[in-house]
């Protein structure tokens, strides 16, 4: 099977900043991976890295059988492969609705559609011509991730998704998550809630210092819990 990500032996740098070191890590058709470590591990520049944001120095970006060689934003959309930013990122001067177009942008055919992501967040239609960022913290969580699946991608990678999020909307969060991957959608998941973790994905692989360190299965057992606190706790 043609993985939907391949990252072989990645160098990434910001700068002079070296921060990833021949980093590996594949994601397959409808797989739920978390990716786990603590903070400034290198987590977001490995999305940064597949965005083009971090400099690709060595190694390969693979996005299904194309390998790319400068990775872009609209690369990795076109070919699939969006993000959810951490910290949302919600364009500020256009509504609900349009945040939602500006996903769909990359006209890539699918399921989703705006009806369809108003079905899977009935709240988004009622604040559909308020400002985006008028939203509370958990609906504009809610719009970044329709916002993604509107282009219909292959892949969703997860920033963070829940930071700072109350109980109620990471359970929120957590169901849709499933949803979505039960239509067949792959998620790599980056997230230090561990409840979370453990409700959603089905293996996970743990960082430190800029490489991957350690993988595994999850599941819902106070073992498997323990195993994943031990790659997040300082
Ligand atoms: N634009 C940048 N220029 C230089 N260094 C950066 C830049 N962005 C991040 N870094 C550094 O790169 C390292 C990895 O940061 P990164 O944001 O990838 O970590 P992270 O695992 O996502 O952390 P967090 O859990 O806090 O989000 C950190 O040491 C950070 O200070
Ligand atoms: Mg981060």
């Amino acid at each position: 099977m043609t993985a939907l990500l391949a990252l072989e032996n990645v160098d990434a740098f910001y700068g002079a900043a070296h921060i990833l070191h021949r980093l590996s890590l594949q994601v397959q058709p409808g797989e739920r991976v978390a990716l786990i470590g603590r903070n400034g591990v290198g987590k977001t520049t490995v999305v940064n890295t597949i965005l083009g944001l971090a400099q690709l120095r060595k190694g390969t970006v693979r996005i299904g059988s194309a390998t790319i060689a400068r990775p872009r934003p609209y690369l990795a959309a076109q070919r699939g492969v969006v993000v959810v930013p951490q910290g949302r990122r919600i364009v500020a001067n256009l509504t609900v609705e349009e945040n939602l177009l500006l996903g769909g942008a990359v006209g890539r055919k699918g399921p989703w559609t705006v009806p369809e992501i108003y079905k899977l967040f009935p709240i988004l239609q009622e604040r559909a011509h308020t400002p985006g960022t008028a939203l509370s913290g958990g609906q504009q969580q809610m719009l970044a991730v329709g916002r993604a699946l509107m282009s219909n991608p292959s892949l969703v990678l997860l920033d963070e998704p829940t930071e700072g999020l109350a109980p109620v909307i990471v359970d929120q969060l957590a169901d849709i998550f499933n949803r979505v991957a039960d239509q067949g959608t792959a998620l790599l998941l980056i997230e230090q809630n561990l409840s979370l973790v453990t409700r959603v994905a089905h293996r996970y692989l743990a960082m430190a210092k800029g490489a991957v360190v350690a993988q595994g299965a999850v599941d819902t057992s106070a073992a498997c819990t323990q195993e994943l606190a031990a790659h997040i706790a300082v």
